[in-house]
């Protein structure tokens, strides 16, 4: 069954322990904080702050999303924030294993992310290092966007790659997921599954969203 993870980027932040106690109360496997530093991405969103909030609310694991130009600069802030999972852009990075290896001794687990327009070729020499691959369904900086399935070849190829060399690193989608693309990306290969507005904008509420989310690919 594929990992459910909100995005707390579409949380409402004056009371963001509950939001994080309702999607952790509906099954949520992780929590995803996204942290933009407007130059990666337009905006700018949070930081280890958000990572340490969220993880005074919650044991579930944090993934720490850094759309950021300079991840090794800030990493420790978020691991001492109480991050689990590191993810950062392959694009900022000319060779990433030198930040791979280093999560990996601070005891995180690691991820890459490629946006939209980057060639799975970028994270192919790493699918043996890291513990998952991001891929973008949505170009990174916002919340509420429409799903991009034409990215969707792309997890299909990562993850006839991983099968074919016998590698168990997941596969995660971020972008437009909701009860009417999950089951799409689960279909390309896909095991982890991030969730901001189908989750924390449901008019039912975010536990609703979270349940919806789970019955589409028939949790
Ligand atoms: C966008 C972020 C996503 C975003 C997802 O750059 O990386 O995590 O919050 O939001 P939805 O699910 O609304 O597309």
């Amino acid at each position: 069954m594929a990992l459910i993870v909100p995005s707390i980027l579409s949380a409402d932040f004056t009371r963001l322990g509950e939001q994080v106690h309702a999607v952790a109360d509906a099954g949520a496997d992780r929590i995803q904080v996204d942290v933009m530093d407007g130059h990666f991405v337009p905006t700018i969103s949070i930081g280890a702050l958000g990572v340490d909030a969220v993880r005074r609310s919650t044991t579930l694991p944090i993934e720490a999303h850094l759309m950021i130009t300079d991840p090794a600069r800030y990493v420790d802030d978020f691991l001492r924030a109480g991050a689990n999972v590191v993810i950062f852009h392959r694009e900022v990075l000319d060779d990433p294993r030198a930040l791979i290896s280093y999560l990996h001794q601070q005891g995180a687990k690691t991820g890459l992310a490629i946006s939209p327009e980057t060639d799975v070729a970028l994270v192919e020499p790493f699918l043996d290092m890291v513990d998952l691959i991001l891929v973008m369904t949505v170009h990174p900086g916002f919340g509420g966007q429409e799903f991009m399935a034409e990215c969707l070849p792309k997890v299909s190829h990562i993850r006839a790659m991983l099968t074919s060399r016998g590698l168990g690193t997941d596969i995660e989608v971020d972008g437009g997921i909701h009860s009417g693309t999950a089951a799409q990306a689960v279909a390309a290969g896909a095991n982890v599954l991030v969730a901001g507005s189908s989750v924390y904008g449901h008019p039912q509420g975010a536990a609703a969203g979270l349940r919806e989310l789970r019955a589409s690919i028939g949790g």
